[in-house]
C-alpha cells in the first residue's frame, strides 16, 4: 500500500497503524531522514517497507513515484493520498507562491498520482484521500486552503462515480483539527486538548479502508467530540 506525507503527522500515524507482518508499505514525503528512520523502525517489527523521498510539487517526481510503486510493490490495494500543506492569512496577504504551492500539493499531486495509478488498479482497490472539514465549511483566513480542499472534494466525489463500476472504492476522510506539525508551519498554537490525535485519524482510516470490498464508506467527517474551536 502507498501513503503520501508519511514523514510526520497523520501520514506517519497511518504508516504505524497499517504496519504489520503481512503488509508491504510504500512511503513518501520530502524528508528522507524521517522516512528512513520510520522505515527502519517498522521493518524491525516485521513490516516490508519501501520509501522514496521527493517533492510532490514536481509532476516529474509524481510520475517517478507512481512508476516505482508499481515496480516494487505492484498496484496498491490501498493508497492513502494524505500529503497536504496549509498557508493562512487575509487573502490580500497570500502570495502567488502560496497559491501555486497549495494547488500543487493539495490538488494537482492527488490528481496526477491518481491518474498514474488508476489504470493499474484492480477491483477491490481502495483510494483514500485526506480532505478536511475545510473541504465543506469555509473559515476566515483559510481561503486558499479551503479552495484546494473544496476542489479535492469535488474531484474525489466525481472520481468515485467514475470508478464504482470497476469495483474501486474512493473514500474521502475530512478531519477537523488534528494535533500535528502542520500547525507550526502556519505559526499557530495548537491546543491538543481540543484536537484529534493523528492516531485517531489513522485508526478511522484503517477501519474504513479495510471494510469488506462490497462496503463503501464514501465520505466521513471526523471531529473532536467538543466540536470546532
Ligand atoms: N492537522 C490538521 O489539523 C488537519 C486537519 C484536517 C486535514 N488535515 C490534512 O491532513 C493531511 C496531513 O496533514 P498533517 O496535519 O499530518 O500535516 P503535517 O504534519 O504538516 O504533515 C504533512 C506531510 O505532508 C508532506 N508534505 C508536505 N509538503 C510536501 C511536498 N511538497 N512534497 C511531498 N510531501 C509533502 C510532509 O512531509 P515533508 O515535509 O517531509 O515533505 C508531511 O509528511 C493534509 O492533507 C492536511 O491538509 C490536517
Amino acid at each position: 500500500m502507498l501513503i503520501t506525507g508519511a514523514s510526520r503527522g497523520i501520514g506517519r500515524a497511518l504508516a504505524r497503524a497499517f504496519a504489520g507482518p503481512d503488509r508491504a508499505l510504500f512511503l513518501t514525503a520530502r524528508s528522507a531522514d524521517l522516512l528512513a528512520s520510520l522505515a527502519r523502525d517498522l521493518a524491525s517489527h516485521g513490516t516490508s517497507v519501501h520509501w522514496l523521498a521527493g517533492d510532490l510539487r514536481d509532476p516529474a517526481f509524481v510520475a517517478q513515484l507512481a512508476r516505482q510503486v508499481l515496480d516494487t510493490v505492484g498496484p496498491p490495494q490501498i493508497a492513502v493520498l494524505n500529503a497536504g500543506i496549509a498557508r493562512v492569512g487575509p487573502l490580500e496577504r497570500l502570495s502567488l507562491e502560496d497559491f501555486n504551492d497549495l494547488v500543487a500539493v493539495n490538488l494537482r499531486a492527488p490528481f496526477l498520482l491518481t491518474r498514474e495509478l488508476l489504470p493499474h488498479l484492480r477491483a477491490g482497490a481502495t483510494l483514500v484521500y485526506i480532505g478536511s472539514i475545510a473541504a465543506k465549511e469555509a473559515f476566515s483566513h483559510w481561503s486558499l486552503y479551503c479552495a484546494t480542499k473544496f476542489g479535492l472534494r469535488g474531484m474525489v466525489t466525481a472520481l468515485r462515480e467514475e470508478v464504482r463500476g470497476r469495483g474501486i472504492r474512493v473514500i474521502l476522510v475530512n478531519p477537523g483539527p488534528v494535533a500535528t506539525p502542520l500547525w507550526e508551519t502556519i505559526g499557530m498554537q495548537a491546543d491538543p486538548r481540543r484536537m484529534l490525535t493523528p492516531e485517531d485519524v489513522a485508526r478511522v482510516v484503517v477501519k474504513v479502508a479495510t471494510e469488506p470490498a462490497h462496503v463503501s464508506v464514501d465520505e466521513i467527517d471526523l471531529l473532536p467530540q467538543q466540536g470546532l474551536v
